[in-house]
């Protein structure tokens, strides 16, 4: 099990992956020096305080591919790696930084761990999971996307405080992109399985869709100086442990397309089944005809951007 970036992203998952006590190693790496280490011995001196044997083991790697001999091995790589939002940009604005380091990334990955499954959480998202797939060669299955599991949790957590109910009874759904064409599924959310349509009117869930929506921001503009990282990471590690656990769990994760929905070859943020290889399965349901014609959309945004993709 390996994180590529030590930042707050990649530490806490890191982190949270650690403290399921399931993998007998967790490796860490930064680009600066010393960086992953330290972190690295840290957490492991917390392994007696907090009872979990998972081994961390912290390497500096060079933007030449140097030190990622270390991720040999490694079945889950989640590629953290990559610069956090300021306030005021959105995540697009991201793309040409973030290409090259997650290109850089993604070539070391094949290299020496030709057999993993891919967790990309880098932004944009979308296209950053695309670019990874490219880079790797890897088979679409291997190569996956954090985002619908997160903005999920918010859409998720927004609601339990309209409604002042637990977080646990609350079902929600987000799909489509990690970005402005994300679309929340007010259809598929419910409150102890009571529809939420019969529990807030129509104007309340458009607050609670367009907060949803803009989730990553509010937390950005508030921390003025990186983005989100205790949601980011609780729903990277979950991912990572589905694949680890082989436990066919679904959920919504950015993934190939590929007929689905009606919609051909992108990566898009829908339900799938995951298991030991990666993706097993897309799982369709059914869509109002708005949720359905924003899917669409989302998809041909990502597909202008993913053209360009290839040439950063
Ligand atoms: C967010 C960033 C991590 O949504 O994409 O907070």
């Amino acid at each position: 099990m390996t994180v590529v970036g030590a930042g707050f992203y990649g530490s806490t998952t890191a982190q949270r992956l650690a403290e399921y006590d399931l993998f007998e190693k967790v490796v860490l790496t930064d680009i600066r020096d010393g960086w992953a280490e330290g972190l690295a011995l840290d957490l492991n001196q917390s392994r007696p305080v907090e009872g979990f044997e998972t081994r961390v083991v912290g390497k500096t790697t060079g933007t030449d591919g140097t030190g990622y001999e270390v991720i040999e091995g490694s079945e889950i790589v989640v590629i953290t790696a990559g610069l956090p939002r300021k306030p005021g940009m959105s995540r697009m604005d991201l793309l040409g930084m973030n290409a090259k380091i997650v290109r850089g990334v993604a070539e070391s990955v094949a290299r020496h761990a030709p057999d993993a499954v891919v967790i990309v959480v880098s932004n944009p998202l979308d296209e950053m999971t695309t670019l990874a797939r490219l880079v790797t060669g890897f088979p679409h299955q291997r190569v996956m996307g954090q985002a619908g599991m997160l903005d999920t949790a918010r859409f998720s957590y927004f609601v339990a405080e309209r409604l002042a109910v637990p977080v646990g009874a609350v079902r929600t759904l987000t799909l489509g992109s990690h970005g402005d064409t994300m679309v929340p599924v007010p259809s598929a959310c419910t409150v102890n399985g009571t529809p939420l349509a019969d529990l807030l009117d129509a104007a309340t869930i458009d607050e609670i869709v367009a907060r949803t929506r803009n989730g990553g921001a509010e937390v950005v503009a508030l921390l003025k100086t990186g983005s989100a990282y205790y949601a980011p990471s609780a729903a990277a590690a979950r991912m990572a442990r589905a694949v680890a656990e082989d436990s066919g769990v679904v959920m919504p994760v950015c993934t190939w397309v590929d007929g689905q929905y009606g919609i051909e070859g992108v990566y898009l943020g829908v339900e799938a089944e995951l298991g030991a290889g990666g993706v097993r399965r897309v799982v369709e349901r059914d869509l109002t005809d708005s949720e359905l014609s924003g899917l669409r959309e989302a998809a041909d945004a990502v597909r202008a951007k993913a053209a360009d993709v290839a040439t950063l």
